[in-house]
């Protein structure tokens, strides 16, 4: 698979990938993660796990995939075509203010992302979504519509969902995303959060 640092391209197979993972046992996996904030966060402030940002667009990545942390990768894929080496690897998937085709997936239950999903997931894998009402709006819908069509194709792809809950702006402002940030101090603050386990 494709991996990426600064603007460095690299690929990686599933020999290197497992060398990499070797030492930890909690793999974290962040689909669509733009500009990879959240994963350096979360990878700075947790050396025992090991933090994996996806994103189809390699330009946002340049800047956080360029810190030299050994328990962080970026990876240019598709949501829609997930690398095999990721396969039953992952303890955690986020999906935060998906746009555009990663959107649409969602909300229409594309099997290749909902398969995708299933196939990197370890067992007892949890998944947690954020999603805000402007990249709804676009898609042309309600937030709160967006938001069940996608827990429906969630729950139908085989998670055990949680109900929905609305996020305030002052948990917008804590979650470490630029997305969040932008949201947050932004004019129409609404955004809904997800969450569920793999049955
Ligand atoms: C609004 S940004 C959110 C970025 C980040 N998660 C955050 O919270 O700051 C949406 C991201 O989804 C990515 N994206 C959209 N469709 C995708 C797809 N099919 N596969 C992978 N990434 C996708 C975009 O490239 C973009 O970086």
């Amino acid at each position: 698979m494709e991996t990426i640092r600064g603007k460095m391209s690299l690929d990686l197979d599933l020999i290197g990938l497992n060398d990499r993972l070797a030492n930890f046992s909690r793999v974290l996996l962040d689909l669509g993660t733009g500009d990879g904030r959240y994963v350096r966060h979360l990878a700075e402030r947790n050396p025992r796990w090991f933090v994996i940002g996806v994103d189809s667009c390699r330009e946002n990545l340049r800047k956080h995939s360029r810190a030299k942390l050994p328990n962080a990768l970026f990876v240019i894929a598709n949501a829609q075509e997930l690398p095999r080496e990721l396969n039953g690897l992952v303890s955690h998937i986020t999906i935060n203010f998906p746009w555009g085709s990663l959107l649409e997936s969602l909300l229409t239950g594309d099997s290749k992302l909902m398969c995708g999903l299933e196939a990197i997931s370890h067992e007892n894998a949890s998944i947690e979504l954020h999603l805000n009402s402007g990249a709804l709006t676009d898609a042309g819908m309600v937030l709160e519509t967006g938001a069940k069509k996608i827990y429906d194709n969630l729950l139908q792809a085989g998670w055990r969902m949680n109900e929905p809950g609305w996020m305030e702006s002052r948990l917008l402002r804590s979650l470490p995303t630029t997305w969040a940030k932008r949201l947050a101090f932004g004019r129409e603050p609404q955004a809904v959060a997800l969450s569920g386990t793999i049955k």
